[in-house]
């Protein structure tokens, strides 16, 4: 475990989260409480039981996601139950008067684990998962590092008895990182990052973004059975409502608000809300009328870390339009015109620096750079590209952001604490190289 220091947080800062567990525990080990949902009394704090997921979690699966309480009958007995549908691909059932496990099923293609014994509520991990033992080779998982449901919520219908998962089949290539040393700012993953980046012709860029799937699933978690799917454009789609009118809301990564039927999975209702989702819609009513509320808008992990993959089916970058929208049965308002999106001219400067400059600017941008401006310098839209950035041509412009963080109160803080100014230099002529790349595919 390690101890935060005044202006570190959890994921930014010199003591982690190493996602490698030989970093953070040489001799292995489970690393309590890591991916565990935990039981405490909330009046006092006092522990009552704990049911680790992922123990020893080195693919930041985590146990973070919604947790859904309900009495179901199982096998004939009604159980006080706790549901969760974690990053790590399985469907867990728990007793949550003690924490035992009563299920687990993967919901998505899982190969990190063959299953979950049922007796000691462990996973049967497969060895070639740990990466951080093979030789430094890339382990491709499935699900990958946004999970195969990530943080949008599920929801639950008493009704069905059904539950609708937002998932995703999303791969991750985890590699170690030889020569990792932990910095001050950025992600101290222990995992090389630079695995992530796409070869550059676009016909695999677009068969590799093909591979990538989104599902809302309806699950019977009695069963552990899935009973209906239905298939969205990409990954990264929106929480899910579900209401006892039988329909089931979602929003999904193109920019539709969605409404199912909740037994059938059959769509009823599609509406275009000009933006990516991520958010749950909800349901409230005021003088006998029912209405539905959606704080549309789309950003987070997949468009920030790996914006070439989140582009989508035409190669587009997935708008973003942060908006509340409400719907009711009757409503007459429109939305305005979309903002037509123009593509900014790509016009990249001549390369100053020599290929092993540009190599070092990459294991930098790797780093420190690539959680929000992208892999392979491919932006999904959300923070800026920096292959169109005109600071790439001046080094004037491009220090004042990098070393003297002039755009500090806008999320771009200085780097100078990471790297000397010759690093930060290479960091611009891998930039350039990236942008010249782009432009003779274009
Ligand atoms: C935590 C997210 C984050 C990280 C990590 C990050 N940036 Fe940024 N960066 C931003 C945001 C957000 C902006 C846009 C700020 C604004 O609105 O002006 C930005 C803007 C920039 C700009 C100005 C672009 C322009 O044309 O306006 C440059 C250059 C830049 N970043 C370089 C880097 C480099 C180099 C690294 C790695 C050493 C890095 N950034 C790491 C979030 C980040």
């Amino acid at each position: 475990m390690f101890v935060l220091q005044p202006g570190q947080n959890r994921s930014f800062g010199p003591t982690g989260p190493y996602w490698r567990r030989s970093l953070r525990s040489p001799g292995g080990g489970d690393n309590l409480f890591v991916a565990s949902i935990v039981a405490i009394r909330p009046d006092t704090g006092e522990y009552v039981w704990h049911y680790q997921e992922t123990p020893g979690d080195q693919w930041d699966y985590t146990a973070t996601n919604h947790m859904i309480l309900s009495d179901l009958t199982i096998g004939g007995k009604k159980r006080k139950v706790l549901m969760q549908a974690p990053k790590n691909g399985f469907f867990y059932v728990l007793d949550r008067t003690n924490g035992k496990l009563i299920s687990a099923e993967p919901y998505i293609k899982v190969n990190w684990a063959s299953g979950i014994d049922k007796k000691t509520g462990r996973p049967i991990m497969n060895p070639e998962a740990d990466y951080s033992k093979n030789g430094g080779k890339t382990w491709m998982a499935m699900p990958g590092a946004l999970g195969a449901h990530d943080w949008m919520p599920m929801a639950y219908n008493p009704g069905t008895g059904l539950v609708y998962i937002p998932a995703q089949e999303l791969g991750f290539p985890y590699k170690a990182d030889a020569n990792f040393k932990p910095k001050t700012h950025g992600i101290n993953l222990g995992v090389d990052l630079g695995a992530l980046n796409l070869p550059d012709d676009p016909k695999i860029q677009a068969a590799v973004r093909a591979t990538v799937k989104g599902y809302l699933i309806a699950w019977d978690p009695v069963t552990q059975k899935e009973v209906w799917r239905a298939p969205h454009d990409g990954a990264w789609n929106g929480g899910v409502l579900s209401t006892s009118g039988n329909l089931v809301f979602q929003g999904d990564g193109s920019g539709k608000l969605n409404a199912y039927n909740a037994k059938t999975g059959q769509r009823l209702w599609s509406y275009p809300v000009q933006t990516g989702v991520v958010a749950p819609p909800v349901t409230w009513a005021k003088d006998g009328k029912q209405y539905v509320t959606l704080v549309a808008g789309w950003g987070g992990a997949y468009p920030l870390l790996v914006g070439g993959l989140s582009l989508d089916a035409r190669g587009k970058k997935i708008p973003n339009k942060s908006r509340v929208l409400t719907f009711a049965l009757g409503g007459t308002a429109k939305l305005p015109a979309a903002d037509v999106a123009t593509d900014m001219p790509l016009d990249p400067p001549a390369q100053f620096a020599n290929a092993a400059t540009i190599a070092i600017g990459q294991q930098a941008y790797d780093r420190s750079c690539v959680a929000c401006h992208g892999s392979g310098a491919i932006s999904g839209g959300i923070a800026p590209d920096l292959r169109y950035s005109g600071t790439i041509a001046d080094q004037t412009a491009w220090n004042s952001v990098v070393i003297d963080g002039v755009l500090s109160d806008q999320g771009m803080i200085s780097f100078k604490e990471n790297f000397t100014p010759k690093e930060i230099e290479a960091i611009r002529a891998y930039v350039i190289a990236r942008a010249q790349v782009a432009a003779k595919t274009k």
